[in-house]
């Protein structure tokens, strides 16, 4: 009763003639760089594949090579882990050393990798970003029904996540919190759709192509149909 189901949100990419907004990806993928990727990795995801969006070979290069998290690699000398800047091939690294690591770091919960994230929840698009602009203080009704059910200390009160409390805290609180450079006025709203959409894409980089061969078979089975349906009359036209 208290457990939300995602807002409605409308994108570019929903429908049949579904399409990705690269402006806004990229805007998303900004989000992610300079707010989540704190705490989050898209492990699915290589830093060479931010071509799709627009960048080119240079530009992804350089994103690499300035990333703020390392990539850890073994040093073939001493067998110790050592970090370096990551390449084009690398994909989008853990910020945290392990998981006990991220969990100390984040009132015993692990931030969970994002690369498939709006596939695994129910809605995920609508859910992400529900969930990023959700956080909400508790509702009376909700502490009188249940006293007990006070959101613990360290965690954040959010009716778009299942158990309703979740560790993380809202990331993104503040407009301007990143500057975009199309112009887009980076309201909190607007960044939510923004990264939601990014990890849309993340998810899911062969959306188009799929909506595309569902349009075309559609197409042609309509044009068989009525192949199928001129050849019957035919066959049976001197038939009394
Ligand atoms: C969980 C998104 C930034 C820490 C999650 C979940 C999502 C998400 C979708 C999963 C919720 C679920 O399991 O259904 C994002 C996005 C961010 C962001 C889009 C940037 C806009 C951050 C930052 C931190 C963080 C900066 C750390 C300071 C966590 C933690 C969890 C979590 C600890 C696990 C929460 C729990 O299971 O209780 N985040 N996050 N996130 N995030 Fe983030």
């Amino acid at each position: 009763e208290f457990h939300l189901h995602p807002k409605e949100v409308s994108y570019s990419f929903n429908g049949p003639l579904g399409h990705y907004d690269k402006a806004q990806l990229q805007r998303g993928f900004q989000v992610f760089k300079e707010v989540c990727s704190a705490c989050h990795s898209l492990k699915f995801v290589a830093f060479r594949d931010l071509e799709a969006l627009g960048y080119n070979e240079a530009e992804v290069k350089a994103i690499a090579k300035n990333w703020a998290i390392k990539t850890p690699d073994v040093d073939p000398k001493t067998g110790e882990m050592a970090g370096r800047a990551p390449v084009p091939s690398d994909h989008f690294p853990k910020p945290f050393a392990n998981n006990v690591a991220a969990a100390a770091a984040n009132n015993n919960a692990i931030p969970p990798d994002l690369s498939l994230m709006t596939k695994a929840r129910h809605d995920g698009s609508a859910y992400v970003y529900s969930l990023l602009t959700g956080f909400q203080d508790q509702p009376a009704e909700l502490l009188k029904e249940f006293p007990d059910a006070k959101t613990p200390t360290g965690l954040h009160y959010n009716p778009y996540f299942a158990n309703l409390n979740l560790a993380m805290a809202p990331p993104l609180t503040a407009e301007g919190q990143v500057t975009y450079g199309d112009g887009t006025k980076p309201t909190v709203d607007q960044m939510a759709k923004d990264v939601s959409a990014f990890l849309t894409w993340t998810a899911e980089p062969k959306l188009e192509n799929r909506k595309r061969a569902g349009v075309a078979a559609l197409f042609f089975l309509l044009i068989a149909t009525g192949l199928a349906y001129m050849s019957y009359r035919n066959i049976w036209a001197n038939t009394k």
